[in-house]
């Protein structure tokens, strides 16, 4: 699955390239980089791969979220629309701007459902953000529907499905902007790193700015540049840049081992255990496969098949039911409201209390789901091997 897996020469020949000029930084000593401008040239690779107008690089995915909310003047008293399924940077980079998280159910598809998203629409609602979990795009046709129905801002996450497409077209494309991870374990990485893409110029200048405390980069003098707004600093190195860059490089040769290692599991699993159901899929063809999602017929039985397969040496199951990253029902530190920093009396009036709210159609849905990443350096054999355990795990759990 993860970028890291493939590392070797085109990245440190990418890094070397910085480390010649010793500039780091990506603004600015124009003499002394000799014309190398990491993070300038994966901004506009990024560009041509997801399709959009502009991309404004962030230290994060987590910072791409915050920066995607801030630019698009989110902030107290406003609602913002999130699955129960995702990792928890979704909310928590609404609440650190003073929103609101609405939490809304998922379908089987493991991502927002858009009628549970019609349903939660307060006259408070400012966006909606729907995240195309382990791979797979959101029903984005529809999602997209709902926001101009109802006015609202469209802001994907998109940080575990870089490479992936719906109808041929990328991922983040959809929305007003799409926000992208390239941390450690995602499918290309760039040590952490991330970006915000959008085809709105004013959204782009302002991200332009937000993250490098405000500058609007209009001079040449960082010591003189005005500061039209507040920001904060969420600006990457050229360093993690050159990593991307020839991560980036090999985006297509990853998609195209992970799409192989995950056919030749499914195919199996539907051929031989029939009991198993695959998660609904808005883009069979467009996923970028570095996961194989399936459910049991109970939450009991997908315990049961996790441990099996752990047994038998299947590394990389998850069962997020019992997972307090990704799913609502062990975001404690949220449903306890415990925060650091004092939240405000509107954010805290104005948010459920999730700690007496129950989600039982996503309980059923993430009870019974399994989701096995995908590799990309599994020999072979490993890779039969794995089919042979899975397929005899799951047949002796679904036929007790
Ligand atoms: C769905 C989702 N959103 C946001 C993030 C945050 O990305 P990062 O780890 O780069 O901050 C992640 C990371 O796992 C993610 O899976």
């Amino acid at each position: 699955m993860p970028g890291f897996e493939l590392f070797g020469d085109a990245e440190r020949k990418q890094v070397q390239q910085v480390l010649e000029t010793g500039v780091l930084m990506r603004y600015g000593f124009d003499a002394a980089r000799k014309n190398v401008w990491k993070c300038k040239e994966l901004e506009s690779i990024m560009c041509d791969r997801f399709g959009t107008k502009f991309c404004q690089l962030t230290t994060s995915g987590t910072t791409a979220l915050n920066t995607a909310l801030a630019v698009a003047g989110i902030g107290a008293g406003d609602e913002v629309i999130v699955p129960t399924f995702t990792f928890v940077a979704t909310f928590e980079s609404v609440i650190n701007l003073g929103a609101t998280p609405i939490i809304v159910d998922i379908d089987e598809s493991l991502t927002m459902d858009p009628e549970a998203v019609r349903k939660a629409i307060s006259p408070r609602t400012k966006a909606i953000v729907p995240v195309h979990m382990c791979g797979c795009p959101a029903n984005i046709e529809e999602l997209v529907k709902i926001a101009k129905e109802h006015n609202l801002l469209l802001i994907e996450d998109a940080c575990q499905s870089t490479g992936a497409t719906y109808k041929g077209k990328s991922v983040g494309s959809f929305g007003d902007m799409g926000c992208f991870s390239f941390d450690y374990v995602k499918i290309i990485t760039m040590g952490e790193g991330g970006c915000v893409v959008t085809d709105n110029q004013d959204f782009y200048t302002k991200a332009d700015g937000y993250t490098d405390h405000g500058h609007d980069h209009k001079g040449n003098d960082r010591g003189k540049e005005p500061h039209p707004f507040l920001g904060i600093n969420y600006r990457v190195n050229e360093l993690n840049a050159a990593v991307g860059i020839a991560q980036f490089g090999r985006l297509d040769d990853i998609l195209a081992i992970n799409r192989r290692n995950k056919k030749y599991l499914k195919d199996r699993i539907a051929a031989e255990v029939p009991e198993i159901r695959f998660r609904t899929n808005y883009s069979s063809e467009g996923e970028n496969a570095t996961f194989l999602s399936f459910f049991l017929p109970t939450l009991e039985q997908a315990r049961e098949a996790a441990a099996g397969l752990a047994a038998g040496n299947v590394g990389g199951v998850f069962h997020y039911y019992d997972n307090n990253w990704h799913y609502i029902r062990k975001w404690d530190h949220l449903k306890n409201r415990v925060s650091l920093n004092k939240l405000s009396k509107q954010l805290l009036d104005g948010m459920p209390d999730y700690s007496k709210i129950s989600f039982p159609v996503s309980d059923d849905i993430i009870g019974r789901n399994l989701s096995c990443q995908i590799c990309l350096t599994w020999s072979e054999e490993e890779l039969h091997r794995r089919g042979d355990v899975m397929v005899k795990v799951l047949k002796q759990v679904c036929n007790k």
